[in-house]
C-alpha cells in the first residue's frame, strides 16, 4: 500500500466530488426535523444523488474485507451511534443528534462529508459535544501542510478533546480517498506530534473525528456495521476531505451550505 499524489487534473475531479458530496448535506438540511425516518433521509440523498447529480452512492453495497454489503446509500448515526448507522424506520425526535455522512462517486472520484444536525431542541450537553467536535476537525485541519506529520493532526484533535472532556474514538480513522473509497493513509485522530508519514502537496485525506462525551469504547451492533458507544454517552463526528498544498490546506468538501472554518484557524 502506498500514498498516491493527485495530480492537478485529478485534483480538479475530487473538487468535484468533494462539492457534489456537500451539497447533498446542503439538499437534505430542510428534511432533517422531528418525525422524519432516516429511512426516508436515506431515499431523498440517494434519489438526489443518482437522479439529480448524476454520482453513484458510494456506500451502496460497499463491502470492504470481512463486512457484509453496506445496504443503504447514507450513513444516518443517531445519538450514541458513533458512525455507519444504517438508515432505517427509526423517526428522529426533538432533541436527538444525528450525523449524516455522504460520499459520492463522479466520474470515478469519491467526495467524503458529514455533519452533525441537532433535530428539534438539543440539550446544552449535545450542541457542546457538537461544537467541540466541529473544532476538534478543524484543529487536525489547521495542522495541515507539506512537511507537517500525520501525528501533528492526531495530537491536536486528541489535545482539544480530552482538554473539553471527551474521549477519541480509536478504532477508526480519516483515510487517503481518490480513485478508491478507502486509500493509505490512515489519519489517527489521536498520537504524537511529529511523528508519523510526513505530509507531501498533492495528498488528500479526510479528518473525521468521532467524540464520545464518555468513554472511547465501541461495540458493533449485530447489524454488522453500526457502532455504538459502549457506555451509551452521545457521541458526534464531522467529516472533511482535505488537499495538502505547500503552504497549507484546502477543503475540498465545500458547497454554498458549508459552515465556515472558525476565526482562529490560520
Ligand atoms: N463515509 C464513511 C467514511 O467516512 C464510510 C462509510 S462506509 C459505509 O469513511 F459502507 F458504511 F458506507
Ligand atoms: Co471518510
Ligand atoms: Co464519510
Amino acid at each position: 500500500m502506498s500514498i498516491t499524489l493527485k495530480t492537478p487534473a485529478e485534483i480538479e475531479k475530487m473538487r468535484i466530488a468533494g462539492r457534489l458530496a456537500a451539497e447533498v448535506l446542503d439538499y437534505i438540511t430542510p428534511h432533517v426535523v422531528p418525525g422524519v425516518t432516516t429511512g426516508e433521509l436515506d431515499r431523498l440523498c440517494h434519489d438526489y444523488m443518482v437522479n439529480v447529480q448524476g454520482c453513484i452512492p458510494a456506500p451502496l453495497n460497499y463491502a470492504p474485507p470481512g463486512y457484509k454489503p453496506y445496504p443503504k446509500s447514507i450513513c444516518t448515526s443517531v445519538n450514541h451511534q458513533i458512525c455507519h448507522g444504517i438508515p432505517g424506520d427509526k423517526q428522529l425526535k426533538s432533541g436527538d443528534i444525528v450525523n449524516l455522512d455522504i460520499t459520492v462517486i463522479k466520474d470515478g472520484w469519491h467526495g467524503d462529508t458529514s455533519r452533525m444536525f441537532l433535530v428539534g431542541d438539543a440539550s446544552i450537553q449535545a450542541k457542546r459535544l457538537c461544537e467541540v467536535t466541529f473544532e476538534c476537525m478543524w484543529t487536525g485541519i489547521a495542522q495541515v501542510r507539506a512537511g507537517a506529520h500525520l501525528g501533528d493532526i492526531g495530537s491536536a484533535i486528541q489535545r482539544h478533546a480530552e482538554k473539553a472532556g471527551y474521549s477519541v474514538v480509536r478504532e477508526f480513522c480519516g483515510h487517503g480517498i481518490g480513485a478508491k473509497f478507502h486509500e493509505d493513509p490512515q489519519v489517527l485522530h489521536y498520537g504524537k506530534a511529529g511523528t508519523g508519514v510526513r505530509l507531501e502537496a498533492g495528498m488528500i485525506f479526510t479528518i473525521e473525528p468521532m467524540i464520545n462525551a464518555g468513554k472511547p469504547a465501541i461495540r458493533e451492533l449485530a447489524d454488522g456495521w453500526t457502532i455504538v458507544t459502549k457506555d451509551h454517552s452521545l457521541s458526534a463526528q464531522w467529516e472533511h476531505m482535505v488537499l495538502v498544498t505547500e503552504t497549507g490546506f484546502e477543503v475540498l468538501s465545500v458547497s454554498a451550505g458549508t459552515r465556515p472554518q472558525p476565526d482562529w484557524v490560520k
